[in-house]
């Protein structure tokens, strides 16, 4: 698994693209802190790892850092890599087709992404597949920045 014995912190994983992240990542091994504004959603995610019999903690405060490029550079020396994704128009799978169905966005593939689509980008940036990216930002929105 990519990410045996890595503990992952997941903001606003009690919803959508975070959620995805979150059961994406304990498949591939990772404890999962999912921290939520709203705790019920980051607990009822964490039921959800759990039951799929992987290790989950809802947290219930903490402050959190923009990742930024000059995050990238300072912690570098530390050999901790700082990425980022930005996120086109992206729903859950059923949730998007019900949110987005009339509507077509502006990209090269006329869909909405789904939140799936973001997560296993956020796998292979926190996996040892990106091991040589760093400080990048990966555009997954179906191409709407080309247009
Ligand atoms: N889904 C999209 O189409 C899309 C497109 C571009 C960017 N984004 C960005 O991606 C991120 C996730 O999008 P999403 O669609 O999964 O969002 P969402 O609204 O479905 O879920 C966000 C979750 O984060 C929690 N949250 C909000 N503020 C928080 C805070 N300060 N601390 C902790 N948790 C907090 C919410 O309670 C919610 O459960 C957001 O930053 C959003 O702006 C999403």
């Amino acid at each position: 698994m990519k990410l045996d014995g890595k503990v992952a912190v997941v903001t606003g994983g009690g919803r959508n693209i975070g959620r995805a992240i979150s059961l994406l990542f304990a498949s591939e091994g990772a404890k999962i802190a999912i921290y939520d504004a709203d705790r019920g959603r980051a607990a009822a995610v964490a039921e959800e790892v759990e039951a799929a019999g992987r290790v989950a903690y809802d947290v219930a405060k903490g402050g959190i850092i923009s990742l930024t490029r000059d995050l990238a550079v300072q912690l570098a020396p530390h050999d901790i890599r700082t990425n980022a994704i930005a996120p086109g128009m992206s729903g859950s799978q059923v949730g998007a087709r019900v949110a987005f169905e009339d509507r077509r966005p502006a990209n090269l593939v006329g869909r909405a992404g789904h939140a799936e689509e973001q997560a296993s980008v956020a796998l292979f940036l926190a996996s040892g597949d990106s091991a040589h990216v760093w400080g990048q930002t990966i555009n997954v929105d179906g191409g709407s920045t080309v247009i």
